[in-house]
Order: structure tokens, then sequence, then C-alpha cells
């Protein structure tokens, strides 16, 4: 074999999950990570930043809008979770029991989002079942970045294409969930929330 025979292959794939971004980790510890990892921890970040939002404010209008923002984000992000990483790393990580208990996790945080979408700001146990939710998903998310992603990262899953699919079908899940209108969203939540997780 020569020494240009023994070069790889210009089609050869990278290592998976090479290439890593930086992100805040759910103590506020910035971490490298893969980006299918990086991705789904933005999310993370984002909706933590909308519950803290509406904790600040005392608004109905804001709490509104915060509401709906927040119940549309952890739709598309427990969407996704399950099209994309959840199936493989149920086969390929250590104990797949943590992909059965995110998997329930989500199911339960999605009847709850039922039950808000169904109420109007102001009733009673609205502010409070937004913020079970809150701490709902950051028990959820806690979970996901200490336990199940550092398993994510130990397989031999392709992070870098995973994060690819995952970001484009976050924004196509959410034009679906808003291409009709509020309505439409909510009842697709609220279905979605009674078939439970897509595992
Ligand atoms: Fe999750
Ligand atoms: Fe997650």
């Amino acid at each position: 074999m020569t020494a240009a025979q023994r070069k790889p292959s210009k089609t050869a794939k990278s290592k998976p999950g090479a290439a890593t971004v930086s992100i805040k980790r759910f103590d506020g510890k910035t971490v490298k990570q893969p980006p299918a990892v990086a991705f789904l921890m933005q999310q993370h970040r984002d909706v933590e930043a909308l519950f803290g939002a509406y904790q600040n404010t005392d608004s109905s209008n804001k709490k509104l809008k915060l509401s709906e923002k927040i119940c549309l984000a952890l739709a598309v992000h427990a969407k996704i979770e399950e099209e994309l990483l959840y199936p493989e790393a149920r086969e390929k990580i250590e104990e797949s029991d943590l992909v059965d208990e995110a998997a329930v996790e989500h199911a339960t945080a999605k009847d709850l989002i039922a039950q808000i979408e169904t109420m109007q700001v102001g009733d009673p146990l609205y502010d409070a079942k937004v913020k079970v939710l809150g701490e709902y998903i950051a028990h959820h998310v806690e979970e996901e970045e200490t336990e199940l992603f550092p398993q994510v990262k130990r397989t031999d899953m392709d992070l870098a294409d995973i994060g690819k699919r995952l970001k484009a079908r976050a924004a196509q899940v959410t034009k679906e969930l808003t291409s009709s209108g509020e309505t439409a969203t909510k009842t697709r939540v609220a279905a979605d929330a009674r078939l439970g997780a897509h595992i």
C-alpha cells in the first residue's frame, strides 16, 4: 500500500462528537459539549429564562405571553428529544432506564402543560401550575445534564449529525405547532399530552 492509499478518505466521517460548543450548564458553569448536547442544553437555558421572567412579573398580559412561549418551547423540545435522541440513546447507553424515566417525565410535563393551556391567567392555581412545571422541568433538566447526556457522550452516537437534525426538526415542529395559530398549538400540545411520550 502506498502512502497516498493510506491517507484517510475525504468522505470518511470525522470522529462523532469531535467538534464541541461552549454552553452553560444548569448550574451556571460553562462547559464544552458536542453539538447535539449543546443544542438541547441551550433550549434548557432558554426555557429556564422564560420561567424566571414569569416569576418576575405581575402583569397578566406578560404572564400569558410567557406561559404560551414556555408551553411551545417545551412541546418542541420534548418532541425532538423523543424523536431524535431517546430511541438511539435507549439502545446504546449503559442504563437505558434513564431514557424510560425521562420519557415518563416528559409525559407528566405535557399533562401539566395541557392543564395550563386550558386555563386563563388569574385562575386559581394558574401561577402554581406554572411554578410547579418550572420546578419539575428543572429536575428533569438536571438529570439529563448530569446522567443521561454524559452517558450519551460515551456512545458512538454521531452527535454532530444529530445536532444538525435536532436543529432542523425543532424549526419544523415550531412551524407546525404555530402554523394555524394559537388555538391549533394548544390543541396539538394537549393531544400530544394525552398520547403521552413518543417512545
Ligand atoms: Fe427531556
Ligand atoms: Fe431536555
